[in-house]
C-alpha cells in the first residue's frame, strides 16, 4: 500500500512523542512492505512563532493532500496565563477539525492489565473496562457565537447544536456500538438545556433504527460520577464535545494515564490521530514524556483510515509486550517498580520497535 501521511508534531511532548509514533509507522511499512510518504508541518504556538498565525495555508493544503494526519499536541503556558490574547494556538486545532470535517472524535479507553496498579481507582472496580467515547468535534460551545460587551464585563458562548450534526454522529457511535456489546450511552444535560433536549431528541430517532442496540441516556453530572464508580457498566458512550472533552479526561484514568490514551478524528475524508494528553509544557524537552498516546495513535491510523488491522495489531501487540516487560515511563510507573525499567522517552519508544 502507498500513502501519504503528514505529521504534525505541534508543541511541547507533541515533538518528542509524535518522533515515535513516525518510527513505529516507518518501522511497520518496513516489515510489512507498504510506502508511507511522510511530510511535517507547522500548526499551533510553534506555527505562530514562525507564522504569525496558529493555523498556515499551508499546513492546511499539506492536510487536504495527505490520507491521513498524525498530530502531536498543541498549546503553550504563554498563553494559558494570558486571557487576553487574541491568537492562540488552541485555534489552529479547532480550526483545522472543522475544516476537514472532523466531527466525530473516536477515544478509546482500554486498560492494559500491567497498568492495574497505575490508576489511581482500585484494579477490582477497574479489571475489563472497555469504553468506546464518540466525542462531537465540530459543534457546541467550542464553535458557537462568542461574545464580549462593550464594557467588557459580560462574555458568552453559544452552545447550538444542529439536528444533522448530531444525527451524523450518533449513526457513527451506534455502527460502532453494533460491532462490540451492543450497549450505548448517550450523555447530555437534558434536564437543563435546549440543546440536549435536541441532541435526547435526535439520538432517541436514531437508536429507533438500531433495535438491537441497548441505549441509555445519561445526565452529564451522573456519567462523570458512574464512570468512576462502575467504569464497565459502559460500552459506546456518545457525548457532545464539551462534555466529551471533560470525561475523556476523567475517563483517561481508568486506562493509568493520559499518557495511554490516542485518538482518532474522523468525518468527510481524512482523518486526524492524536493522543488526548496537550502539550505538557512542565515536562516538555525533558525527554521523560509517555510516547505510547503516539504510538497507539500510529495504530489507530492505520487500522481506521488505512484498513490495515493485522498492522494496526502488531503495534498493540507491541506495546502490550513493551508493558509486559515491565519498562515504565513516569507517568505510569509506580512504587513497585524497579528504578532500572523506569526509561525516558526515547527508552520506551526504542523498546516498542524492538517488540514490532
Ligand atoms: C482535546 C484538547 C483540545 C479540546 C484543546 C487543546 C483545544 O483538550 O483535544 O481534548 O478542548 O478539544
Ligand atoms: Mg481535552
Amino acid at each position: 500500500m502507498k500513502k501519504n501521511i503528514l505529521v504534525i508534531p505541534g508543541d511541547g511532548i507533541g515533538q518528542e512523542v509524535t518522533d515515535w509514533g513516525k518510527k513505529v509507522l516507518e518501522k511497520i511499512a518496513l516489515k510489512f512492505n507498504h510506502q508511507f510518504d511522510f511530510d511535517e508541518a507547522l500548526m499551533g504556538h510553534v506555527a505562530i512563532e514562525a507564522t504569525g498565525n496558529p493555523l498556515p495555508d499551508e499546513t492546511l493544503a499539506k492536510a487536504n493532500a495527505s490520507d491521513a494526519i498524525l498530530f502531536g499536541a498543541i498549546g503553550h503556558i504563554k498563553y494559558d496565563n494570558d486571557p487576553s490574547a487574541k491568537v492562540r494556538p488552541e485555534q489552529g486545532l479547532l480550526k483545522i477539525r472543522k475544516e476537514l470535517g472532523l466531527y466525530a472524535n473516536l477515544r478509546p479507553i482500554k486498560l492494559f492489565d500491567e497498568l492495574l496498579g497505575a490508576s489511581s481507582i482500585k484494579p477490582e472496580i477497574l479489571r475489563g473496562a472497555d469504553i468506546l467515547f464518540f466525542r462531537e468535534l465540530t459543534g457546541d460551545v467550542y464553535f458557537g457565537e462568542k461574545k464580549r460587551s462593550e464594557d467588557r464585563k459580560t462574555a458568552s458562548d453559544l452552545m447550538i447544536y444542529s439536528a444533522y450534526e448530531v444525527e451524523r454522529i450518533a449513526i457513527k457511535a451506534y455502527e460502532a456500538a453494533m460491532k462490540r456489546n451492543k450497549k450505548l450511552c448517550s450523555v447530555d444535560k437534558a434536564n437543563v438545556l435546549e440543546s440536549s433536549r435536541l441532541w435526547r431528541e435526535v439520538v432517541q430517532d436514531v437508536a429507533k433504527k438500531y433495535p438491537e442496540v441497548e441505549t441509555e441516556h445519561m445526565f452529564i453530572d451522573n456519567a462523570a460520577m458512574q464512570l468512576i464508580k462502575d467504569p464497565k457498566r459502559f460500552d459506546v458512550v456518545l457525548t457532545a464535545n464539551l462534555f466529551g472533552d471533560i470525561l475523556t479526561d476523567e475517563a483517561s484514568q481508568i486506562a493509568g494515564s493520559m499518557g495511554m490514551l490516542a485518538s482518532a478524528s474522523v468525518g468527510d475524508k481524512i482523518g486526524f490521530y492524536e493522543p488526548i494528553h496537550g502539550s505538557a509544557h512542565d515536562i516538555a524537552g525533558k525527554g521523560i514524556a509517555n510516547p505510547l498516546a503516539s504510538i497507539l495513535s500510529a495504530a489507530l491510523l492505520l487500522e481506521i483510515s488505512f484498513g490495515l488491522k493485522k498492522e494496526a495489531e502488531a503495534i498493540v501487540n507491541a506495546v502490550d509486550q513493551t508493558l509486559k516487560q515491565g519498562w515504565r515511563s513516569a507517568d505510569i510507573a509506580d512504587y513497585t517498580t524497579p528504578i532500572d525499567k523506569k526509561v525516558g522517552t526515547s527508552a520506551m519508544g526504542q523498546k516498542v520497535l524492538d517488540n514490532l
